[in-house]
């Protein structure tokens, strides 16, 4: 049993995040994204992975290394250019071989991992396994239609959708994949399919089984999205205290503050994970918020947020909410007056103001 885990796309949707930094590598709970999809592989007993990534950069490759730290074996395929998720399949056949392999959207997270889809995909013998999701807007994804338990048609982005079902970014194949991949067309938007794919096996009498996702899970494409899987990680960690907290300080619920770190009369309320070598002083902290490493925060409050590398927020009177910081972003009070707003933004940057 092989994986094969995708790191590649354009990421528009989280612009301008994705401008600079590749959409996997985004921390959640001060992770990559792509780690928590490396780590369900190898709980599920795989060791051979190939990961797909965008020719034109090498960042996923140095980020992420051979894979020893996981006890993983990685082998890199690049796609010189996203022509679909059946494309990133074709491409791999050779590191595939006739082997079965779990294919995993390394922007997909669920919770629980893998091995309960895996065991079924083994236990039932088919061509393909799909794992579903019910979802409240299934025209984002491929959904299935289902009748008497059976898949009997997959549709990509449909306008209509025939079951509330999204078909998750976890796939099982045996080697008839390959004969699916290699016989389809573009779509209207210019890409090879993975639902025309799975569309293919069910005409050509191929079978195709699926497990429901009965607990949660997320294709990270949006930043709501991105939001949402920080909070779902955050709840299910276990307090850490690996920097200074002074006695002025109060902590409630799951807190946990990295190596490096100091909490100067401050109140945080978890669960949310600070970062290493930050500072948070005469501040609030609030649930759901994932700091990372080297920011310095004073005198403002922050709650429900992602905040990467190299981040200020200085004396900031209204409480930051729902957001996203990209990496070294300063938000400070203006220092003289008038009292005003004043931005300097990237391309596509997206203020909310009061
Ligand atoms: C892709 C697939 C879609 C699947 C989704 C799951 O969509 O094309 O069938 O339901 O991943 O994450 P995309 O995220 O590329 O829009």
């Amino acid at each position: 049993m092989k994986a094969l885990i995708t790191s590649g796309g354009r990421g528009t949707r989280l612009r301008p995040i994705t401008h600079t930094q590749n959409k996997h590598l985004i921390p959640i709970a001060n992770k990559p994204i792509l780690h928590y999809a490396l780590e369900a592989v190898r709980e599920a007993g795989i060791i051979d992975v190939g990961i797909v990534y965008n020719a034109d950069s090498e960042e996923v490759p140095q980020a992420i290394g051979d894979g020893s730290r996981w006890g993983l074996h990685i082998t890199y395929i690049p796609q010189e250019a996203p022509l679909g998720l059946a494309h990133v399949v074709k491409i791999s056949q050779d590191f595939i071989g006739d082997e079965p392999f779990v294919f995993y959207l390394g922007d997909n997270m669920v919770v629980g991992g893998i091995r309960r889809f895996l065991e079924e995909f083994t236990r039932l013998d088919t061509n393909c396994h799909l794992t579903l999701a019910r979802v409240k807007d299934p025209e984002r994804f491929g959904v299935p239609e289902i009748v008497n338990g059976r898949i009997v048609s997959v549709e990509e982005k449909p306008q209509h959708p025939k079951s509330p079902y999204a078909v998750a970014g976890i796939y099982f194949y045996d080697h008839h994949i390959f004969e699916a991949v290699n016989n389809l067309q573009p779509s209207a938007r210019g890409e090879l399919e993975i639902s025309d794919a799975h569309q293919y096996l069910l005409d050509h009498g191929y079978i195709v089984t699926y497990s429901e996702i009965t607990g949660w899970w997320k294709d990270t494409g949006k930043p709501i999205d991105l939001l949402e899987a920080n909070r779902l990680v955050l709840e299910n960690l276990e307090e850490r205290i690996e920097g200074e907290v002074d006695e002025k300080s109060n902590l409630f619920g799951t807190v946990i503050v990295e190596r490096g770190t100091r909490i100067v009369n401050s109140n945080l309320r978890g669960p949310l994970i600070i970062g290493e070598d930050t500072v948070v002083e005469d501040s609030y902290i609030g649930p759901f918020t994932s700091i990372y490493h080297h920011c310095y925060i004073r005198r403002s409050e922050i709650e429900y947020s992602i905040v990467l590398a190299h981040c200020r927020i200085l004396d900031v009177h209204a409480r930051i909410e729902g957001s996203l910081l990209g990496n070294d972003v300063e938000i400070v009070a203006a220092a003289d007056k008038p009292l005003v707003h004043r931005f300097m933004l990237s391309d596509q940057s997206r203020v909310e103001v009061v």
